[in-house]
């Protein structure tokens, strides 16, 4: 965003992040984020910071986002990911805030019927709690636009993967990864003994699920665009839903062997029993992103694990 010239304030509760990554960020941009520490889920601290601040418009991120440990943590996923948000629109219904930028996601759409999945897809039953959250999430963003002359993009994220090629900004979750890239990073790294692949037994062409990795800074590149589009009033309507992905499903085995090859090293992996929560496959069509907000995401899968290994690398 930066990059991009807007000037950035981050508000985060440092429950899954690091302060020194706001020193990264400067020795990147040349430009230290304002940064504010809240919980979100604190009504009081979110509207006295929206008053206290002149903000244009809002990317709305903070969220818990791991499938599996959603579905041993629901309780604490919905409080987290659904008061956090109702405060923020509340505060920027207070502060009379038009734009507003959704962290979606794919999990929305359950196990979809066809594949590539295009925004049309119906909205299935949840197969986990964090997939949950994100469809309540939308629902609620539906009201809060019906009700206020408000202007919300929804970008339903796939599977954010990567780091920056700087190396100096990455995936770094705190304790046991959850994600699929970073333990096996973590365990590239010797960190952890062996990956466990969960679930060989799908009806995929390996037998492992199926997901569409996205390199994270194509992803940065679309929210650019979406909170451009917004405030340049391009939008045709005031609640619009994007699918952010490269359109390429690849399989777990695939992105391991992705990793092993262009790093030029070999991953200790197990295939064990699949997760609950999960879903086989899931990949976008993208075309509507790249229609409406001219984004096309054009880093390949080897590339997202090239700069995950130099990330993990710069970390020991
Ligand atoms: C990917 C695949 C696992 C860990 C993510 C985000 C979610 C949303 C959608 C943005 C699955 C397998 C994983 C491991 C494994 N994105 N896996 N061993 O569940 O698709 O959800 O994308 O909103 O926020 O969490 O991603 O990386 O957990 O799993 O075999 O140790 O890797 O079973 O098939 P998921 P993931």
């Amino acid at each position: 965003m930066q990059e991009a010239g807007y000037e950035v304030v981050i508000i985060d509760d440092l429950s899954n992040s690091e302060l020194f990554v706001l020193d990264r960020i400067t020795e990147i941009t040349g430009t230290k984020p304002e940064f504010h520490q809240i919980d979100l889920k604190d009504e009081n601290l979110v509207n006295e910071f929206f008053k206290s601040n002149k903000i244009e418009g809002v990317i709305h991120f903070a969220a818990h986002k791991a499938v599996g440990e959603s579905v041993q943590k629901p309780l604490m996923y919905h409080k987290n990911n659904l008061m956090g948000l109702l405060n923020v629109l509340e505060a920027m219904k207070e502060n009379e805030i038009d734009h507003f930028i959704f962290s979606s996601s794919c999990t929305v759409y359950g196990q979809a019927d066809k594949m590539p999945i295009d925004e049309n897809a119906p909205i299935k039953k949840a197969e986990s709690p964090y997939a949950k959250t994100k469809q309540m999430g939308e629902e609620i963003l539906e009201d809060f636009v019906a009700a206020f002359d408000k202007n919300v993009i929804s970008l339903r994220y796939f599977n954010p993967v990567g780091a920056h090629p700087s190396a100096l900004i990455g995936e770094l979750p705190k304790g046991v990864p959850n994600n699929l890239v970073p333990f096996v990073t973590q365990t590239a790294a010797g960190i952890r003994e062996f990956l466990s692949v969960f679930g060989s037994d799908y009806p995929t062409r390996d037998g492992t699920a199926i997901r569409d990795y996205i390199y994270v800074c194509d992803l940065a590149d679309a929210h650019v665009k979406a909170l451009t589009r917004l405030i340049q009033k391009e939008n045709k309507s005031n609640l619009e839903v994007f699918n952010l992905g490269t359109g390429i499903g690849s399989t777990v085995l695939e992105v391991v062997k992705s990793f092993e090859k262009v790093n030029d090293l070999k991953l200790n992996y197990k295939l064990v029993d699949r997760r609950a929560g999960d879903i086989i496959e899931a990949f976008a069509d993208n075309s509507k992103a790249e229609k409406e907000l001219g984004w096309k995401p054009e880093t390949p899968l080897e590339e997202s694990m090239r700069t995950a290994w130099e990330w993990q690398k710069g970390l020991s």
